[in-house]
């Protein structure tokens, strides 16, 4: 039972690193694996849409942290994406990272449960929460929820830390997480395998 973290902040051991870290302490107690991966602050590519994905399973830049979070997705039983908020959206990089991981290893991914949190100064955070919960929904994956929406606030880890409510969410989050994973693994070893999906029909609307 492995969860996946992803730390889609520029500082390794910031603010969202600070929310991370509470989610994984309660992944911990309820017997969850994690790993956290910082994307840093090294240039990524944002996807070019060639499409060689379609065919290799990999995506073709192959000079940054992409294609290692697929192999790591593969093994992985849930997520978490953390961000900041930028300009009342997540971290431009986490988005070019995860347009990437989700086009080329969105087979990785689906069906497994997962969470988005993010943490800011002030503001923006619902928009930020809402542009991260789109990976997850459009590719059958259990969104883990906790008792408010997943977002601390503060302008460094000590002020995250005083933010009593914010901390709580993420324990709770992580407790969730780590219970729906086991519901899951307990069903498919008494035969309740994850629903197949049909194959895709695309429709372009233009007649
Ligand atoms: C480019 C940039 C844009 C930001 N935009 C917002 C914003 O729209 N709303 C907000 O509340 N905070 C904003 N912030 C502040 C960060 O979201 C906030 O301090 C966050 O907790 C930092 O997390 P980190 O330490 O993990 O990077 C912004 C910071 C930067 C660098």
């Amino acid at each position: 039972m492995k969860v996946l973290m992803i730390n889609g902040s520029p500082h390794e051991k910031g603010c969202t690193y600070t929310a991370l870290g509470e989610i994984a302490s309660a992944l911990h107690t309820y017997g969850a694996e994690y790993e956290i991966v910082h994307i840093g602050s090294s240039v990524v590519h944002g996807c070019k849409a060639c499409k060689a994905c379609a065919s290799s399973g990999k995506c073709a830049y192959d000079d940054d942290i992409v294609n290692a979070i697929i192999e790591k997705a593969q093994e992985a039983d849930g997520f978490v994406f953390g961000s900041p908020v930028h300009y009342a959206a997540p971290a431009g990089a986490l988005c070019a990272v995860l347009d990437r991981c989700f086009f080329a290893g969105a087979r990785c991914f689906r069906g497994k449960p997962a969470a988005a949190v993010v943490s800011c100064r002030r503001a923006g955070a619902t928009a930020a929460l809402d542009r991260l919960n789109k990976y997850f929904t459009i590719n059958h994956m259990p969104v883990v929820s906790a008792g408010y929406w997943n977002m601390v606030h503060g302008s460094s880890p000590q002020q995250v830390k005083r933010d009593l409510e914010g901390m709580q969410v993420m324990r709770a989050l992580g407790t969730n997480m780590a219970w729906l994973i086991k519901c899951i693994k307990t069903g498919e070893e008494n035969g309740l395998a994850r629903p197949e999906p049909e194959d895709k029909i695309w429709t372009d609307f233009m007649g």
